[in-house]
């Protein structure tokens, strides 16, 4: 009998599905998967101990996405050139689910450099990062230090971006590889954007950047990564589950606003 688990992931993953625009099935005819089932033969037991390729097969290459990531962001010289070669990206499956790479809003001519996780169904469809409810609360999390996404000033703005482009299913965190495969994207983001502070907002910037995890601990602790202070902070989606913690993150929002002065 199925359970309630897989009946909530079932419904889910339909939801995602509809979500992407699918809206009928495609086979001719109905698959029985029950009949597939039984009619599959049993998995071999005896492991083969010859060549694994046949003599007169060509091999199935692996192919190294993360050296394919490292060239492609290496080859922009600019931002637009970096958004073209995530597009023309093809190494991560993610891609197929989304509806846009959402690359970055905001002034890249800023001070602060934001770095979130990935993009969620609000940010997905509108092709922009933090949009949603979390994307509402960083605007006026910023605006209570007089900072902003649409500040024309450098002084003021703040840039904002993912470590994925492309929207995970369920919102699931990338995992590992995906993760290693935009990492050479984003430090090409960094080195383009030259911000003076980054801000690494959850776990999973702080794990693809700084290569540990650990919000809780790590939060309010600068940390110098490729040559810019960081500065872990609780994800504003944590924030609207636990407000309590919101305290915390006003304290990171001030220590940003002292470091920002002690720059200038
Ligand atoms: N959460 C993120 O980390 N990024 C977004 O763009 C939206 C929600």
């Amino acid at each position: 009998m199925e359970s309630a688990q897989d009946w909530h992931s079932a419904r889910a993953l339909l939801e995602w599905q509809v979500d992407l625009g699918v809206t009928e099935a495609i086979c001719d005819a109905p698959v029985n998967r029950y009949e597939l089932v039984a009619k599959q033969p049993k998995p071999a037991t005896v492991k083969p101990t010859g060549p694994a390729v046949m003599p007169g097969r060509v091999a199935e290459v692996e192919v190294d996405y993360v050296a394919l990531a490292k060239q492609a962001a290496a080859g922009a010289s600019d931002l637009v050139g970096l958004h073209t070669a995530l597009k023309d990206f093809d190494g991560c499956e993610l891609k197929k689910g989304a509806r846009n790479t959402v690359f970055a809003d905001g002034n890249p001519a800023a001070r602060v450099m934001v770095i979130g996780e990935a993009p969620g169904r609000d940010e997905d469809i509108a092709g922009k990062p933090f949009v949603g409810r979390a994307g509402q609360l960083l605007d006026r999390m910023f605006a209570a230090i007089n900072m902003g996404r649409d500040a024309p000033l450098s002084k003021d703005a703040i840039y904002i971006t993912n470590v994925m482009p492309w929207r995970p299913p369920q919102n699931r965190e990338p995992t590992p590889q995906e993760m290693a495969m935009m990492v050479p994207f984003v430090e090409r983001h960094v080195q383009l954007v030259a911000p003076e502070v980054i801000i690494l907002m959850g776990n999973t910037p702080c794990q693809a950047v700084l290569g540990k995890r650990g919000i809780t601990r790590m939060r309010g602790g600068w940390a110098t990564h490729w040559g810019k202070p960081m500065l872990p902070m609780f994800h504003p989606a944590y924030l609207l589950r636990n407000p309590a913690a919101k305290r915390d993150a006003w304290a990171d929002l001030l220590a940003l606003q002292s470091k920002l002065r002690a720059f200038i």
